[in-house]
């Protein structure tokens, strides 16, 4: 697997960090308070962190590197995502990120998404938004657009009533949904303004159990990404709960939380940071059923003319026909990626348990050798914040 890098931030740098008022971390407004204070005051840059868990990304994938070259310093040295939930063909969707923060994943997307998309960032810190907000003008000039598509909204990520039911293709999110104290209203506004066939694609850190109340009412622990992380199992019972079927892990990352102090305090917890992609599907089967069903990926995702991976066992060779389950093939073709596949089958015959496991391309390849097209406009760099 490979290794998380640290964000700059140094970690034998004293950790004594003092929020301005002890919070109590008891009720949810607390909850925000004390999470709020930390990204509006106490932190100004991504070194600051004190552990690499708000900022555990890795290096970038190569096709991303041009569209973070194209971000503003103000907004890219003041990253704290833990990974790059930027998914594949956006050509003129409406996308929102939850938690945006600075921004810097809704410039990204606003790029993909283009003149003809729209991008929305709900943050609840006035003033992570203010960067964002001041450099918005600025990054529609860098992308040639004659107005931005950039929509900044102050706001909780548990209420986004500010957006309608059903109008969206594409949530993102990066290292925001362990910050919430009730998840669940997180992932059911997720799920109301999704599109049917529209896709929840995020990054996050989760852990390998259920932590223990002081660590999770510790809010230092808390602010910086882990005191709220879930149990994996746990997110995936929740997941299926509101309605997304069959969630699908596309990466997943060791965290190495590199701070003595707070290693001792979480103990043998082993926490990851994961990225996911649920879809708004209704109809998936509890598993992996056979129905004799195969797709064949087109090659046509922009930047993505030799493969195209689902997640971390599906990777799909342009050209070559993979045997796949009803899931997969719904994910395939009910779905803005249908325009890029073809879907050979249906439903209507059923063949029992499909025996769920890598396709060839993924066997052959592995699943993370899928190259991809760097011939686009920017120059290649390396702007996140590892
Ligand atoms: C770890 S930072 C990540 C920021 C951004 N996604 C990035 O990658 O740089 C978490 C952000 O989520 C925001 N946030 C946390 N909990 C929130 C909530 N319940 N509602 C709205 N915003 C929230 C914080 O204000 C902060 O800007």
């Amino acid at each position: 697997m490979r290794r998380m890098e640290s964000c700059g931030y140094d970690s034998h740098k004293p950790s004594r960090i003092r929020l301005h008022r002890e919070p109590d971390m008891q009720s949810d407004t607390s909850v925000r308070e004390s999470v709020s204070e930390y990204y509006g005051q106490v932190l100004s840059a991504s070194e600051d962190l004190k552990t690499n868990a708000c900022c555990a990304s890795g290096a970038p994938p190569t096709w991303l590197r041009p569209f973070l070259s194209n971000v503003h310093d103000d907004v890219a040295s003041r990253f704290y995502g833990c990974g790059f939930p930027i998914p594949e063909a956006l050509d003129g969707a409406t996308a929102v990120d939850l938690g945006c923060g600075t921004g810097r994943d809704v410039f990204v997307i606003a790029q993909l998404v283009g003149a003809r998309g729209l991008v929305h960032g709900v943050d609840m810190t006035e003033e992570q938004l203010a960067v964002a907000r001041d450099t918005e003008a600025w990054h529609a000039e860098r992308f040639g657009f004659a107005e931005a598509n950039t929509r900044f909204h102050k706001g909780l990520i548990e209420d986004l009533s500010g957006i309608e039911t059903g109008s969206v293709d594409v949530v993102v999110s990066n290292c925001v949904v362990n910050l919430s104290p009730r998840k669940d209203l997180v992932f059911a506004e997720v799920f109301r303004v999704l599109k049917p066939g529209g896709e929840f694609y995020f990054s996050d850190v989760l852990a390998d159990r259920r932590l223990p109340e002081d660590i999770v009412r510790d809010p230092i622990l808390f602010a910086e990404c882990l005191g709220g992380a879930m149990y994996n199992y746990d997110l995936i019972t929740l997941a299926k709960k509101t309605g997304f079927g069959d969630p699908r892990l596309v990466e997943s990352h060791p965290i190495t939380v590199m701070n003595d102090e707070i290693e001792a305090k979480v103990g043998l917890a082993r926490f990851t940071s994961d990225t996911m992609r649920l879809f708004k599907l209704d109809g998936l089967d509890e598993r992996c059923e056979d129905y004799g069903q195969i797709a064949i990926y087109k090659g046509t995702i922009p930047y993505h003319p030799h493969g195209f991976r689902l997640d971390d066992h599906h990777v799909f060779e342009a050209g070559r026909p993979e045997r796949v389950c009803g899931n997969t093939a719904a994910m395939l073709r009910d779905t803005r990626y249908g325009e890029h596949f073809e879907v050979i089958g249906d439903t209507s015959v059923h063949y029992g348990v499909f025996p769920c496991g890598e396709t060839m391309a993924t066997q052959a390849n592995g699943s993370t050798s899928v190259p991809t097209a760097t011939s686009v406009a920017a120059p290649a760099s390396t702007t996140s914040c590892c």
